[in-house]
């Protein structure tokens, strides 16, 4: 058994952000992480042509701006080399291999327990502390939904995450399911590669340029967020006119604000709609069945298809390990209270990266986190 200030689980930007804020204060701690490396949602998880989709200062953790000459939108391959720098930087140092299967609060003790899965090794390992850090993200598994038939399809069925490029589907017919960021680009993608590509948009969704996004965020700090989505709904029919014709249906909140208050985040558009008003990607309403390798949609169209691409996001997880959470999460392992008030629970457990604002949020999360757990261990000091 080994003792430690905080437990942090999970290695993503949340953990790492949090270590690095607890090792600036010398705040001993632990980063247990179940895959073998650190961000493995970004080296493991994610296509190839993912880039930041928010300008690079809004996307920094703690203590670290990304150098003056890298670009606005930084790609994947810099964004980890910049987290590689950051690890460096703040010498943290992840237990990897380790999938945390339990964790409570002893009362005996007053302090948190965390039962970890050493796989490499295939024996367990306990680690207590005082302070409990949540961080396995937003996205900890892939989320597929219950769709009539899926199980006789007989092509190829695969979740966003495990999407790298379009390659071997060039020539091929493939349906993106989910209009999100991930499912558009993933779509647009397919198409540059010779894809006959269909995508699935079954809910109303706001477009945006990221020029649109990033004029909003920088309005936002100074205007109500009622008159900024005035200003960027008037800019994106600007852009892109009326979209209905094309399947894609807008919603009656602006999108700041239903980024704020539902976390729904709005498409930022990367050429898909181009792509669509061209009919190059065709847009489909929601699939009814599927039987063998033909499709049905609510329109009652049938196409075939030789591949499915589930867009269709992800859980959380933490609710399959996490005991005695003292309502700091929903039934959907999301924050029961909402922002900014999400982060902290009672008996020294927070979450750090679950405010849906991205690393933004991540990096807010983190230093809040460690400016608390650093007031708790000056009153304990004062206490004796
Ligand atoms: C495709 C995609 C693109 C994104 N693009 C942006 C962007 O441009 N800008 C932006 O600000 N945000 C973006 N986000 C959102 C967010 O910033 C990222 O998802 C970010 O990686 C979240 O960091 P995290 O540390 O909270 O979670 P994660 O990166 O998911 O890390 C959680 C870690 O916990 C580990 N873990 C989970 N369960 C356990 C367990 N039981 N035991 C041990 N370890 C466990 C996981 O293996 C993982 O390594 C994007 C998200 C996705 C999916
Ligand atoms: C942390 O420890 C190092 C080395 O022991 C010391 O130089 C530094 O001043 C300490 N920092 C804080 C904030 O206590
Ligand atoms: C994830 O990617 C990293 C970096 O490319 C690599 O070191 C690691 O082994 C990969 N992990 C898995 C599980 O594929
Ligand atoms: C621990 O992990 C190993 C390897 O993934 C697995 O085979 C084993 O069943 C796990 N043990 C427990 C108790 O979950
Ligand atoms: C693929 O393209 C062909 C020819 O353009 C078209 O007839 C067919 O219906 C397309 N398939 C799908 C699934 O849209
Ligand atoms: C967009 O067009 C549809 C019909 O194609 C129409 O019903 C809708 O009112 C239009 N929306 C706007 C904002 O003009
Ligand atoms: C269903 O939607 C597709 C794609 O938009 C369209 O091509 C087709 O004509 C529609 N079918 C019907 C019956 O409306
Ligand atoms: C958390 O951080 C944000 C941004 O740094 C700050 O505005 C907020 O007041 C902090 N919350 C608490 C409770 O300290």
């Amino acid at each position: 058994m080994e003792e430690v200030a905080v437990v942090i689980v999970g290695a993503g930007p949340a953990g790492i952000a949090t270590s690095a804020c607890l090792n600036r204060l010398n705040i001993s701690n632990v980063v247990l992480e179940r895959e073998d490396c650190y961000a493995s949602l970004w080296k493991n998880r994610s296509y190839d042509r993912l880039k930041l989709h928010l300008a690079k200062q809004f996307c920094e953790l703690p203590y670290m701006p990304f150098p003056r000459d890298a670009p606005t939108y930084i790609p994947r391959k810099e964004f980890i080399q910049y987290l590689d720098t950051y690890v460096s930087t703040f010498k943290i140092n992840p237990l990897y291999h380790r999938s945390v299967e339990t964790a409570f609060y002893d009362e005996d003790v007053e302090k948190w327990c965390v039962v970890v899965n050493n796989t490499r090794l295939g024996v367990q390992e306990t680690f207590c502390a005082q302070f409990l850090v949540v961080a396995t993200g937003e996205n900890s598994e892939g989320y597929v939904p219950r769709t009539q038939g899926l199980g006789s399809f007989n092509g190829e069925v695969i979740h966003s995450s495990q999407y790298e490029n379009g390659r071997k589907y060039c020539g091929k017919d493939v349906l993106v399911v989910g209009s999100g960021n991930s499912g558009m680009e993933i779509a647009y993608d397919l198409s540059n590669y010779g894809a006959n590509t269909s995508i699935v948009v079954r809910s109303p969704v706001h477009v945006l340029t990221k020029e649109i996004v990033f004029l909003g965020m920088v309005l936002a700090k100074y205007l109500p967020v009622k008159v900024v989505d005035g200003i960027v709904l008037f800019l994106a029919s600007w852009k892109y006119g009326n979209l209905s014709k094309y399947g894609i249906e807008k919603p009656k909140i602006g999108p700041f604000y239903l980024k704020q208050d539902k976390g729904q985040a709005p498409i930022i558009d990367v050429g898909s709609i181009e792509k669509i008003k061209g009919g190059e990607i065709k847009v489909f309403p929601s699939i009814t069945s599927i039987e063998g390798n033909k499709i049905r949609f609510a329109n009652d169209t049938v196409k075939c298809y030789d591949a499915i691409i589930f867009a269709t996001g992800y859980k959380s997880t933490v609710l399959k390990w996490l005991k005695d959470d003292n309502n700091l999460f929903n039934d959907d392992g999301m924050p029961e209270k909402s922002y900014p008030n999400h982060w902290k629970s009672e008996k020294g457990l927070y979450c750090a990266g679950f405010s849906r604002r991205g690393l933004c949020g991540i990096s807010q999360d983190a230093q809040n986190i460690t400016n608390d757990i650093t007031f708790s261990l000056n009153q304990n000091k004062k206490r004796i």
